[in-house]
Formats: C-alpha cells, sequence, structure tokens
C-alpha cells in the first residue's frame, strides 16, 4: 500500500483548530524523495510547458468539442488523486464521533496528506501558495481526528481549488473508444483483474494486496473514469500496479472508459429515458458511479441500472 509515516496513537476526541494555526512539517524520507522529484517536475514544467500542448494535439482522431489544451505542472493530478483517495477512505480511519478507527488506515491517510502537503507547498508554481496553506490545515484537522462529516467535505473543496487554480482537464480530449479500451485492457491489465474485472486473473493469487475487483460496491461505485485515468497512468506506489505512463494519453482515457463499461450489463435494453437529462462527456468523466445513480433516487432498480449501463457502456463512444 501507499507509504505512509507513523505518528503514535492518540485517541483524543476532535475539537476544531483555531484558524491559521500550522502543523510542524514532518518530512521521512520517502515523503521527501517524493516530494523532490515533484519539485523538479514542477521546475521542468515551468521550463518546457509551451511546448507540451502541440504534442498533444497531435494524437488520435476528432477532438471533442470544447477541448482546450492545458497543462497542470506534474504532481498535480497525482494530488488529485490522492485527495480523492483520502476523501473515500477517511471515514474508514476516523469515527462520525471522532475518533480513531484503525491505526493503519489512519497513518495511510496522514501520510497521504503530507504528501499532498509536500507537493502543493514545495511547487514553484505561485498559483500553489494559496493552496500550501490550505492542505496544512487539513493536516491539522485529520491529526485531530476530525469526523467524516467535517473532514471530508473540506478535503472535497481542496480538490475543486485545485482543479480550478491550474485549470485541469478531467475529460478526455477525444471521445474514447470502449472498444480500444477492450482491447488494451485484455493485452494489459486481464493477468491480473481479470479479463471481466473480477480481480482473478492469473496472477492475481500470489499478489498482496490483490488486484481490485472492478464489480464490488466499495471499488466499483466509488470510481470515476478520471479516477481511474489517474491510476492507471502513475500506479500506486507499493502494490503490483504499476503505471503505464508510456500508453498515449487517449489509450489511457480509453481503458479508464472500458473500466467503468465492464462492471455494466452489455446488452442495455431500450427504456423510455424522458425526463432524464443524459449527462455529457466531461460530467461521465469525473463522476463515480454512485454519483450517477444518486441522479436516479426515483427511479425503479431495474431502470437505474440499465440508464447506467447505458451511460457507461453507449453514450461515451466514439464510432470506429
Ligand atoms: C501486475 C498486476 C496488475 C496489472 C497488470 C494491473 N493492475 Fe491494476 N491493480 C493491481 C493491484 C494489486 C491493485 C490494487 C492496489 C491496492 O489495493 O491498493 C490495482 C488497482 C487498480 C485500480 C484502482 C482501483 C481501486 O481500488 O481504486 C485501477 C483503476 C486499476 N488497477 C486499473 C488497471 C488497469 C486499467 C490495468 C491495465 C492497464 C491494470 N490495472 C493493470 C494490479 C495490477
Amino acid at each position: 500500500m501507499w507509504v505512509a509515516w507513523s505518528e503514535g496513537s492518540s485517541r483524543e476526541v476532535y475539537t476544531p483548530p483555531a484558524r491559521g494555526r500550522r502543523a510542524v512539517a514532518r518530512e521521512p524520507n520517502s515523503v521527501m524523495s517524493g516530494w523532490l522529484c515533484v519539485s523538479i517536475a514542477c521546475a521542468l514544467w515551468l521550463r518546457f510547458a509551451p511546448l507540451a500542448p502541440a504534442e498533444v494535439a497531435a494524437s488520435g482522431p476528432a477532438p471533442v468539442e470544447d477541448a482546450a489544451p492545458a497543462l497542470p505542472p506534474p504532481g498535480m493530478d497525482r494530488v488529485l488523486g490522492w485527495l480523492q483517495y483520502v476523501a473515500g477512505d477517511y471515514a474508514a480511519a476516523v469515527t462520525p464521533e471522532g475518533r480513531r478507527l484503525s491505526d493503519e488506515e489512519f497513518e495511510e491517510q496522514l501520510g497521504l496528506l503530507e504528501r499532498i502537503a509536500a507537493t502543493l507547498c514545495e511547487c514553484r508554481d505561485t498559483r500553489a501558495r494559496p493552496l500550501c496553506g490550505r492542505v496544512h490545515d487539513l493536516v491539522d484537522e485529520a491529526r485531530m481526528h476530525a469526523p467524516p462529516a467535517v473532514f471530508v467535505p473540506h478535503v472535497q473543496r481542496l480538490h475543486a481549488e485545485v482543479v480550478r487554480t491550474f485549470d485541469i482537464r478531467l475529460a478526455p480530449r477525444i471521445r474514447p473508444s470502449l472498444a480500444a479500451g477492450r482491447l488494451l485492457y485484455k493485452e494489459s491489465c486481464a493477468t491480473c483483474h481479470g479479463e471481466d474485472g473480477r480481480g482473478d486473473g492469473p496472477r492475481a493469487a500470489a499478489l498482496e494486496p490483490r488486484p481490485s475487483d472492478f464489480h464490488a460496491a466499495h471499488v466499483g461505485e466509488r470510481l470515476s473514469p478520471y479516477q481511474a485515468f489517474n491510476v492507471l497512468t502513475h500506479g500506486i506506489p507499493g502494490t503490483a500496479m504499476a503505471g503505464f505512463e508510456t500508453l498515449e494519453e487517449h489509450e489511457r482515457w480509453d481503458l479508464a472508459f472500458w473500466v467503468l463499461a465492464l462492471r455494466h450489463p452489455a446488452v442495455v435494453p431500450a427504456i423510455a429515458v424522458e425526463g432524464v437529462p443524459e449527462p455529457s462527456l466531461a460530467e461521465l468523466a469525473r463522476t463515480t458511479d454512485a454519483a450517477l445513480a444518486a441522479r436516479l433516487a426515483d427511479r425503479s432498480p431495474t431502470e437505474r441500472a440499465t440508464l447506467l449501463a447505458r451511460w457507461r457502456r453507449v453514450l461515451p463512444q466514439r464510432l470506429e
């Protein structure tokens, strides 16, 4: 799993921090080296940024309409992935009353928050400065075991601010192809995650942690294509999940959309969809299945399942 550091196990109940207080920075070696890499990457980005959009534009078929090339400093998409991970898992570390639930989970969450702080605070892009203060507030809150109901919205707000600050695209530049995603998945992923994405590929049994089962609700429902894109681009440190940075950006999006499609039935029956606004490609890319299902709360379970399958299997497609 993630590299994390340990801070003993104080179990006092959360009291909200005074505004403006700052945590004393702690920097174990693993975080330091990640920090250094990201700083160097940031510096390189500042130097070479003007060249990059042209490279990206050269890849793949017809662009999606509102696509505008924008490159955030490298490291920021990782920050978003880590923030999403913390938002999703913090409730496994701290109870609703603000008590520590699991030392291991808690330390993992703190370790991630430290990485986020290191990345944002060391980035030489001046736009990152206000975000540095914000993430230190989050570290303080987590150390005091802020209840998830208080803490998670703060994490989500910082996520939105990072996206806004760096104008980060959470959607593909070109429409994805599920057919291409399926083939790539077969070649590169099925050996661990299994042909159907149930985490049961031939290599799975020998791995710890095991490859994710995308059909499991706690995995598949809280994954958006953007999160899958992020994970499969960079991998997960300390696990068998490697990064696939060598694949083209549009191929990684094809894969990400396929990961979300494969948990829904391939044959989608026609049903009346009046009154249900269809999500755009950008919305589909950044939205989890859980959030899509919540929009359909007033529909019957069958209609909900059918509409979700349509949104994941039919809507995102470009025709080959
Ligand atoms: C060598 C084995 C291996 C291969 C090959 C592999 N993965 Fe993984 N993958 C893993 C493991 C192990 C995890 C779980 C890590 C964990 O639990 O933290 C994982 C996690 C993931 C996750 C995160 C899911 C979650 O729980 O949030 C995604 C998304 C993912 N893999 C997609 C892919 C895709 C797409 C490919 C192919 C391009 C791929 N993986 C190839 C082993 C693999």
